[in-house]
């Protein structure tokens, strides 16, 4: 895709106001997994070594335009500044006296942290003149967030329009692998789409069966597919509301040539619970008390199958339970698979989303696959097909 990247730029001596995702998971208040933190090291890196006075903008969790304590982003500075093997400063706000003193007390080659962008409400209101105040810090503007492009505001999608705007190398990375799975892929194509509710997923399986070759339905969403097809589910988590609609997304792929895959066989339990007794039933043969909690082993074959005879994967959502042993078996198997092709340079696979991130480091395979993103709800927007405002805003940008 045609951005500007960094290797266009006039660093030397810039300040370069740099939007990253910071929004990392936090235990007792501390950095809980760092991914995010490393994913945005190499344009760090590239800033400094330009000469570039780096000065970052990050959101963490959503304390709505008010100065919430818990959610500043203080602790996050020496977490990414361990990571960086470099100091990172940090200023108690992101625009007024406190950012503007903090940016010009600036060296080429330091980095600043300023404090959560959402603690001014004009960040999420994409706000003009907060927008404004947030570019007078900057020369020029880096966007290494694709995991936050999925929102308009001020400093993803406003300050692309205010100063001369590049992608940084994470962004640049998502977005070449997005379009390596879906935008231009190898083909045959193949997803596989997990996760429990169908409700929250519907734009994105319209969208695959239209644009994919193959397509594998697991997890929670594929007892509503069963159900709708006639078969019983037992006491399976169930949106039967939705029977018409899968039976519209079966059509749909009937229609653009997808081939869908749905379970043949499942591995059922009377409880959730970890080590709970498990069966391996045919689709269908289920007792009422009787729960669906992963895929069967023959319908896991069946994907992997599938995934051989494909060039190119794209996976969103566990097959099962994968959190919780013996249910984990599905997604386990399938995870290792598909990593033991993209390893053998057989296979472009690419995941995202929170939970597939999990599920994919739970198998230790994450490193294994061609590409796993950062994003969770930016991935889905995606998949969906949507226009992601932060990443539109940069492209609009590219003639200047
Ligand atoms: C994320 O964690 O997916 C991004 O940082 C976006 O966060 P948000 O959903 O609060 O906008």
């Amino acid at each position: 895709m045609a951005f500007r990247t960094l290797d266009q730029a006039d660093l030397k001596g810039a300040r370069a106001l740099v939007r990253v995702d910071l929004n990392v998971p936090m235990d007792d208040g501390q950095v809980s997994d760092d991914t995010r933190l490393r994913a945005v090291v190499p344009t760090i890196e590239k800033l400094r070594a330009g000469g570039a006075k780096v000065v970052l903008l990050a959101h963490f969790d959503r304390p709505k335009g008010k100065v919430v304590p818990s959610m500043s982003l203080k602790p996050i500075a020496a977490a990414l500044g361990k990571v960086l093997g470099a100091p990172v400063a940090f200023a108690g706000d992101c625009v007024g006296a406190k950012a503007r003193e903090a940016v010009n007390a600036l060296q080429p080659g330091q980095v600043l942290l300023l404090e959560n962008v959402r603690f001014h409400a004009g960040e999420e209101a994409n706000d003009k003149a907060f927008a404004n105040d947030l570019a007078a810090n900057g020369d020029l503007y880096v966007n290494d967030a694709f995991s936050a492009a999925h929102r308009a505001h001020a400093s993803t999608e406003g300050l692309a329009r205010l100063l001369p705007a590049y992608a940084g190398e994470q962004m640049r990375l998502e977005l070449d692998a997005l379009d390596r799975a879906l935008g231009n892929p190898d083909r045959p194509v193949m997803g596989i789409v997990g996760g429990s509710k169908v409700s929250t997923k519907l734009e994105l399986l319209q969208n695959l069966v239209v644009k994919l070759d193959k397509l594998a339905i697991g997890g929670g969403m594929a007892n509503t597919f069963l159900y709708a097809q006639g078969h019983d589910v037992g006491a399976s988590y169930c949106e039967k509301d939705l029977a018409e609609t899968a039976r519209e997304i079966i059509r749909l792929a009937g229609r653009n040539n997808c081939k869908l895959f749905l379970p043949l066989d499942i591995v059922v339990a009377e409880k959730m619970a970890p080590g709970a007794p498990a069966r391996i039933r045919d689709v269908g043969s289920i007792d009422d008390e009787e729960r669906i909690l992963d895929a069967g082993p023959e319908t896991v074959e069946r994907l992997c199958r599938a995934m051989g005879n494909s060039k190119t994967l794209v996976w969103n959502g566990p097959l099962g339970v994968f959190e919780m042993p013996p249910f984990d078996k599905g997604t386990m198997t399938a995870a290792r698979h598909a990593a033991e092709l993209a390893r053998a340079g057989k296979l472009v696979a690419v995941a995202g989303g929170g939970d597939t991130v999990a599920a994919l480091n739970a198998a230790g395979v994450a490193e294994d696959f061609t590409f796993v993103s950062t994003a969770g709800g930016a991935f889905l927007e995606w998949m969906e097909g949507k226009e992601l405002p932060g990443v539109a805003a940069l492209l609009a940008r590219t003639g200047r």
